[in-house]
C-alpha cells in the first residue's frame, strides 16, 4: 500500500463540492454510494467517501483543485463496466462518476469525426454515427452500458478488433483535466501529427491514473454494407486455435474472430436463452464474422474459410443466414462474461500472445491448472492472440483459492511472456493486476512509467492504488 496519508473529505469539503456541481450531484451516504462501490471486477467492494457527479471540465478542474489542495484520493469511474478494478475507489476519498457528461456534440460528415463526451454509451454511439452511415468498430462485450471514457481509459477492444483495430486507434484528440486542475488538448483534429510526444496514445491505456477525459475527438470510417457470420464446432480446442492464423496467412482478415471453450458455451446456455446444440464431443467454437461492400468476394472468404477450418478436423459448420441468427450468435457470445460470473467467483485474465502462439496458450494454461487443482474457462478473441482465462472458484477453499492460484496466475503470465506476450490485452492491470507487473515489465520500464505519472499527478491523487505493485 502506499505511504501517502491521504485525506478523509471532511463537511467543509463537502459543502466546497456541492457549491460546484450543486446539492444533488454529490451522495455521501445510502443505497446511491453503494451503487459505486463495484464495478464488474469479481466479488471486490471498496466504498467511497463521497460521490461527485461534475458536468463539465470546469467543474471537473474545480474539484480536483480542491482534492489536490487537500491530499484527496480521486477515482473516476465510468460505466462500472471494468474487469481489472480500475473504478474502485480503493482509498476511500471523492468517487469522480462521469455520468453526466452524457453528449455527443458533434459528428462531422465532411471530416469523418465525432467529438463526443465520456460518458455517452459505447453501443449509443455506434447506433448514432451508424445511422449518418459511418462505423466506430471498437465494440466491447459491454458495448451495452459500458462508457467510451472507460473505454479510452483501458483502451478496450472486443471482436472487432482483428479487423479494425482498437480504442486507440480511433482517437485522434482529447480534452483532459490534470491532477493539478489545467485543462489541455493532448493532440490536434488530425489524421496524421509527428508534433511532439503523443500525449493523446499515452492518455489511452492510463486507467484515470494520469488525467480526467472530459472530450474525446474520434475518427470514424464508412461503414461496411455486408457481413458474414460462421459458427464452428471443433473436437479439439487446441486444432481450433490452430486453425486461426492458417486464415490470416491465406490471406483473409476476418471482422471478428472469437474462440469459446465448450463450457464457455454451456454456461451461456444456463443464463440466457439460445438455440445451440453443443454435441457430446464438441471441445470449442470459433465465430467467425466476415465484412465488406462486395457480397460475392464474402461469399469467397467463408468458403475459403471452411475449407481451412476442415484442414483441422471441424464439425459441419453453421452460416448464421438471418440477421436474427447473427445477433443471437453475438448475444451468447457478449454473455459469456456474465454467464461465468453467475456460475462461480472466478478469477479472469486478460492473456495475450501473437496470434500462432494461442494453442500453446490453452495448452499451457491447462497444464498449469492441473498442477495447482483449479479449472479454467478459456474464451476471447482469438484473431488478436488475446485469451480470457477465467479462473473457477467452484468449490475451492479460501486457503487454496488464496494461497494456490496467485502461483498459477504467476506461471500463466510467465507463460505469456515466454511466448512473447504480455499481461492483458484489453482489460488493463488496474487493481488486481497489478503485483503481477513486473513479470510483464523491467524495473527501468515500470520507473519510466512512475516518472510519467508523477509529471501528471504530483501529489498522486488520481486513481491511486492501481497499475504499478505496492502502490
Ligand atoms: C469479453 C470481455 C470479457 O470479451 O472482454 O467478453
Ligand atoms: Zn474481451
Amino acid at each position: 500500500m502506499s505511504t501517502i496519508q491521504y485525506s478523509i473529505p471532511d463537511s467543509a469539503v463537502i459543502e466546497k463540492l456541492k457549491a460546484i456541481v450543486g446539492e444533488s450531484e454529490v451522495i455521501t451516504s445510502g443505497e446511491d454510494l453503494e451503487n459505486y462501490s463495484h464495478d464488474e471486477t469479481e466479488d471486490l467492494v471498496y466504498h467511497p467517501a463521497v460521490v461527485v457527479k461534475p458536468q463539465t471540465a470546469e467543474q471537473v478542474s474545480e474539484i480536483l483543485k480542491i482534492c489536490n489542495e487537500n491530499l484527496i484520493a480521486v477515482t473516476p469511474r465510468g460505466g462500472g463496466t471494468g474487469l481489472s478494478g480500475g473504478a474502485l475507489p480503493v482509498y476511500g476519498g471523492v468517487l469522480l462518476s462521469m455520468e453526466r457528461f452524457n453528449k455527443i456534440l458533434n459528428i462531422d460528415e465532411r471530416n469523418l469525426q465525432a467529438i463526443v463526451e465520456p460518458g455517452v454509451i459505447n453501443e449509443v454511439f455506434q447506433q448514432a454515427v451508424k445511422s449518418k452511415g459511418l462505423f466506430y468498430p471498437p465494440d466491447p462485450a459491454s458495448k451495452g452500458s459500458c462508457f467510451l471514457g472507460g473505454n479510452l481509459a483501458e483502451c478496450a477492444g472486443g471482436p472487432k478488433a482483428v479487423k479494425y483495430g482498437v480504442t486507440r486507434d480511433y482517437v485522434l484528440n482529447i480534452e483532459v483535466v490534470l491532477p493539478t486542475g489545467e485543462i489541455i488538448w493532448t493532440g490536434a483534429n488530425v489524421l496524421k501529427n509527428s508534433t511532439g510526444y503523443n500525449l493523446t496514445h499515452l492518455m489511452i491505456g492510463s486507467e484515470g491514473t494520469l488525467g480526467i477525459i472530459t472530450k474525446i475527438v474520434f475518427r470514424l470510417i464508412p461503414l461496411p454494407a455486408h457481413d458474414m457470420l460462421l459458427l464452428v464446432p471443433f473436437k479439439s480446442a487446441e486444432k481450433a486455435c490452430e486453425s486461426v492464423a492458417a486464415v490470416f496467412r491465406a490471406g483473409i482478415i476476418p471482422s471478428a474472430m472469437e474462440f469459446m471453450e465448450r463450457d464457455a458455451i454451456l454456461f451461456v446456455k444456463e443464463f440466457v436463452e439460445v438455440n445451440i446444440e453443443v454435441e457430446d464431443d464438441c471441445n470449442a467454437h470459433l465465430i467467425i464474422e466476415v465484412d465488406g461492400n462486395d457480397m460475392d468476394q464474402l461469399m469467397r472468404d467463408c468458403e475459403k474459410i471452411s475449407e481451412i477450418m476442415y484442414d483441422y478436423e471441424c464439425g459441419e459448420i453453421l452460416f448464421a443466414d438471418s440477421e436474427q441468427r447473427k445477433s443471437e450468435l453475438w448475444k451468447m457470445r457478449r454473455a459469456v462474461g456474465e454467464a461465468v460470473k453467475a456460475h462461480s467467483v472466478y478469477k479472469e485474465e486478460d492473456t495475450v500472445v501473437p496470434r500462432a502462439e494461442l494453442p500453446r496458450l490453452l495448452k499451457g494454461v491447462k497444464q498449469i491448472g492441473n498442477k495447482y487443482g483449479f479449472h479454467s474457462v478459456c474464451y476471447g478473441h482469438a484473431g488478436d492472440g488475446n485469451l480470457h482465462v477465467n479462473i473457477l472458484k467452484n468449490d475451492l477453499s479460501d486457503e487454496h483459492w488464496n494461497n494456490a492460484l496467485p502461483k498459477g496466475i504467476t506461471e500463466i503470465f510467465k507463460l505469456c511472456v515466454e511466448l512473447g506476450g504480455t499481461l492483458s490485452g484489453e482489460h488493463g492491470i488496474g487493481l488486481v493486476q497489478k503485483e503481477f507487473l513486473p513479470i510483464a515489465l523491467t524495473s527501468k520500464q515500470i520507473e519510466i512509467q512512475k516518472n510519467i505519472k508523477r509529471a501528471f499527478d504530483p501529489n498522486y491523487i488520481l486513481n491511486p492504488g492501481k497499475i504499478f505493485p505496492g502502490n
